[in-house]
């Protein structure tokens, strides 16, 4: 029996989720990238050109750091949308990107900067404010000194003011991909908006939407014959994420703690749709970021404790959602936790939605469920698990990440994953990420979900 066949068995029966998978990690070996490298044509970096074993390994080692590295940038855009949306430190209206020059004029963008810096200066216990005076300090700013402070904050505000406006010029040329019928396209969308953020920094704004459209896309290959019942037992989550203040205003929320909200999603909608049997889950958490590898890790530490873990979901009522995503955010996590009554909005909610205010509900995710997910610092662009094929994945889920990335490191990001999927396993993402004709995955289909012209591949394991 292989080694980590053994930890595993051993950290079952012990009670204690494995944790040892990260001992396993290694950078994609040249071999595995080869069919990538010579599929890339002009895409391939110049300092790949006549790849050699030498300039693989240099080139994936400095391009880790400088993935890595983008994160600092999204925690940056994400002090943007806390200026912007945040209710846990200031009185003042929110700014929508719409209004911003008026919202400039009337002083209110002055106001909220002030009152972020000085809840910067003593964040008490707010975990966002005092994460974000860390972030301030890592760039050398001191957030008592309220001038350095401020100029830092109003330029990152133009910078990302700039992006969007870059970004919504862009979405111009998604409203124009439509069916001959004028109805959208999903599937061209799927592939327009692959790559579509690989110049900006990497957040790790999250959410129920990508939740449902999985939900969805496993009902239709149930319903296909594609997947069966009880079949999915080996699960991972790539880049499931931390919900801090989202970039989008209808659902940036900063009045409950901190939240990943994905495994839990995912393990929920497996049982609900009887894909896979309670107690043999194993959820297998990768990311790149310390923020949601240490969220997980201290949920771990107090299920362990007999704690569990609870998900605010708060919907504005304002925007009526279709009936099945209504549904959906209903019943999410009826499968691994329990109703309990939800954290009560802040007033503003109230009268930024129409006056209709939110409905909000909230669940007690069970401890055994939270320490099914073990995480994994991962950058599944260049790193990969050594895995038996026991132990290889059956299923593992990636939304909103691949994104981040150009054609040539979704490929290798998607032979990364066929590395840890079991043949025939599946990869699920809202990202159409290139096959390559030596490569271990295909692209089998696209399923329309019909919400937010959004669309999943799955892709299997040859
Ligand atoms: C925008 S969030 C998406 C969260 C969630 N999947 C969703 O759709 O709501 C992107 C997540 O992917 C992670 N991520 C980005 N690049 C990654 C990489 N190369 N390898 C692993 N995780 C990555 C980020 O740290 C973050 O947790």
């Amino acid at each position: 029996m292989r080694l980590a066949s053994i930890r595993l068995i051993l950290a079952f029966v012990c009670g204690v989720a494995p944790g040892l998978l990260a001992a396993d990690r290694v950078f994609t070996p040249f071999a595995s990238a080869k069919p990538v490298l010579d599929k890339a044509g002009d895409q391939l970096p110049a300092q790949l050109r006549n790849p050699t074993e030498a300039k693989w390994s240099a080139w994936s080692r400095q391009r880790d750091k400088a993935i890595r590295a983008r994160l600092q940038q999204g925690d940056l855009d994400s002090m943007v949308n806390l200026l912007f949306y945040g209710t846990s430190f200031t009185k003042q209206p929110r700014i929508r990107i719409e209004s911003f020059s008026e919202a400039s004029r009337a002083g209110i963008l002055r106001a909220r900067v002030d009152d972020l810096i000085a809840g910067m200066r003593n964040p008490g216990d707010n975990e966002r404010l005092t994460f974000l005076n860390g972030l301030l300090r890592s760039q050398g700013i001191d957030p008592s000194a309220p001038g350095d402070s401020g100029l830092f904050i109003y330029n990152n505000v133009m910078r990302v003011i700039q992006e969007m406006q870059t970004l919504s010029k862009r979405g111009e040329e998604a409203k124009r991909l439509t069916k001959p019928d004028g109805t959208p396209d999903e599937a061209a969308l799927f592939s327009w908006r692959a790559g579509l953020l690989r110049d900006r920094g990497v957040s790790l704004d999250t959410s129920i939407f990508p939740n449902f459209s999985i939900e969805q896309a496993l009902r239709d290959l149930k319903n296909r014959g594609v997947l069966r019942e009880g079949e999915v037992a080996r699960v991972a989550v790539i880049g499931p994420g931390l919900d801090f203040s989202d970039k989008n205003e209808a659902f940036s929320y900063d009045y409950y703690p901190q939240q990943t909200l994905q495994p839990f999603a995912l393990y929920d909608s497996l049982l609900r749709l009887g894909l896979a049997r309670a107690n043999v889950v194993s959820m297998s958490i990768f990311d790149i970021s310390s923020r949601v590898i240490d969220h997980i890790q201290r949920a771990r530490g107090r299920a362990r404790m007999g704690e569990s873990y609870v998900l605010q979901l708060p919907r504005g009522v304002a925007d009526p959602w279709p009936a099945d995503l209504t549904a959906y955010w209903r019943s999410l996590g009826d499968r691994v936790g329990t109703e309990v009554a939800p954290i009560r909005p802040p007033g503003i909610f109230q009268l930024i939605n129409g006056g209709q205010g939110l409905e909000t509900r909230a669940v007690r995710i069970r401890p055994d469920v939270v320490l099914t997910c073990e995480p994994v610092d991962l950058n599944i662009v260049l790193e990969r698990i050594n895995l038996n094929e026991a132990d290889k994945f059956d299923l593992i889920v990636g939304t909103n990440i691949f994104i981040y990335y150009d054609a040539f490191e979704r490929s290798l990001a998607l032979e990364n994953a066929g590395a840890i999927l079991k043949r025939g396993g599946l990869l699920l993402t809202n990202d159409q990420l290139p096959e390559v004709p030596a490569g271990s995955m295909r692209q089998a289909g696209v399923i329309d979900v019909q919400y937010d012209h959004d669309a999943v591949g799955w892709y299997r394991k040859r």
